[in-house]
């Protein structure tokens, strides 16, 4: 169907599970197991309900804001996802350009299928980027990419704490996955892959499981980045972080796909909040200490729902995907349009003019469970 026909970000996906290549659809919706988390994700949005402020004058407004300093004209950023060629022969750089054009933040995957370098060189001068870690078993490998990211620009360190085993994502597993071209699946590379298990453990195999607490001191040795915690799930570790000096962390269950049955960011966010206030005094959202969500975001309510919430910004990641697979460049921009139109009419509808003007009083998540 033509991008007139798309109305929001679900129609992508319906479009890219018809026209995407089996294999390609298979590796990005997959999530593990019985992919109850993954469904969870966007259904937890659903217990969360607006309390609106009326007659407020808002014929302009605002959803601009900063993440960790850096300007983004919508309280969300690119999530990383792994392997952009699957969808469309320019990959990542659909969304490199797409972030360039929409002043928007892209956070970089360490499993790119186009190189690093070659994503930062398509970007614009200035253009603000996010790197993903996965850190390798061989330090001094991890070390050469954590410097040389930060020598190219990035502004933000995400390391991915929520997979030290990838989990079995049944879908992708069938697929018997082969590359034709093993240089077009990833250039990051690992050698001695096995390729029989879905494209997910053919390229994760190099992942450290013995990475822990006390490496995050290694990690601000070696970079003056600020660096966030992908992949937290309880208010213990998000106080752990902040003790142990990181710029923030990503509530996040990897879009579902890793530990079936965790929790969806949203809802730990509440957790979160709770907690810190309480035993470290702090409020969100919070410059030097920032809370992120991710997973089963769709609509700009959901974004609305967690920045009311305490959080910075939310990352986004499958429904990207989906838009520049189906119809390339002018889906993302299709994606981004909606998503600025449904930010402007929400914001109006819940009365707030600004981001600072969406504030905890204007959600009821008493659905959410406290711990
Ligand atoms: C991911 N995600 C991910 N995360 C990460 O830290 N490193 C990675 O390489 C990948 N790769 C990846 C591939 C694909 C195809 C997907 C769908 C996801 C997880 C991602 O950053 C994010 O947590 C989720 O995608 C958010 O959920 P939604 O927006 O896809 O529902």
């Amino acid at each position: 169907p033509p991008l007139s026909e798309i109305l929001n970000l679900h129609d992508f996906e319906a479009i890219a599970k018809d026209v995407m290549h089996e294999k390609s659809w298979a590796y990005y919706s997959s999530a593990a197991d019985d992919e109850i988390t993954n469904r969870e994700n966007h259904a937890a949005f659903h217990r969360i309900w607006f309390r609106p402020r009326i007659l407020r004058n808002v014929n302009k407004v605002d959803w601009s804001t900063t993440i960790l300093g850096q300007k983004s004209k919508m309280p969300l950023y690119i999530t990383a996802t792994a392997l952009g060629k699957l969808g469309h022969p320019d990959g990542e750089l659909n969304l490199t350009r797409a972030a360039a054009k929409h002043g928007i933040i892209q956070m970089i995957p360490t499993l790119a299928s186009c190189s690093f370098d070659e994503i930062m060189d398509a970007a614009e001068p200035g253009q603000v980027q996010f790197f993903q870690l996965y850190v390798n078993k061989d330090r001094e490998i991890t070390k050469r990419i954590v410097q040389h990211a930060e020598k190219r620009g990035i502004k933000g360190l995400f390391i991915t704490v929520d997979a030290p085993q990838l989990g079995r994502r049944e879908k992708d597993m069938r697929q018997k996955f082969e590359a034709e071209d093993p240089s077009e699946v990833s250039k990051a590379g690992a050698d001695g892959v096995d390729r029989s298990q879905g494209a997910a453990r053919a390229i994760s195999s190099f992942i450290d499981p013995g990475l822990d607490w006390s490496d995050l001191k290694w990690f601000k040795s070696i970079t003056k980045m600020p660096l966030i915690l992908k992949g937290v799930q309880c208010w213990e570790d998000a106080l752990e972080a902040y003790d142990s000096g990181m710029a923030g962390v990503v509530l996040s269950n990897h879009g579902g796909r890793q530990l079936d049955f965790a929790r969806s960011g949203i809802e730990v966010l509440v957790e979160v909040v709770t907690n810190l206030k309480e035993k470290r005094g702090l409020s969100f959202p919070n410059e030097k200490f920032q809370l992120f969500v991710d997973g089963g975001v769709r609509r700009a309510t959901d974004v609305i729902k967690a920045v009311a919430l305490g959080a910075t910004a939310v990352g986004v990641g499958r429904p990207f995907l989906y838009a520049y697979s189906s119809y390339g460049p002018e889906g993302m921009d299709k994606a981004l349009q909606i998503l600025h139109d449904e930010f402007e009419m929400n914001m109006r509808l819940i009365g707030a003019r600004n981001i600072k003007e969406i504030v905890p009083e204007m959600v009821d998540a008493s659905n959410i469970h406290l711990h």
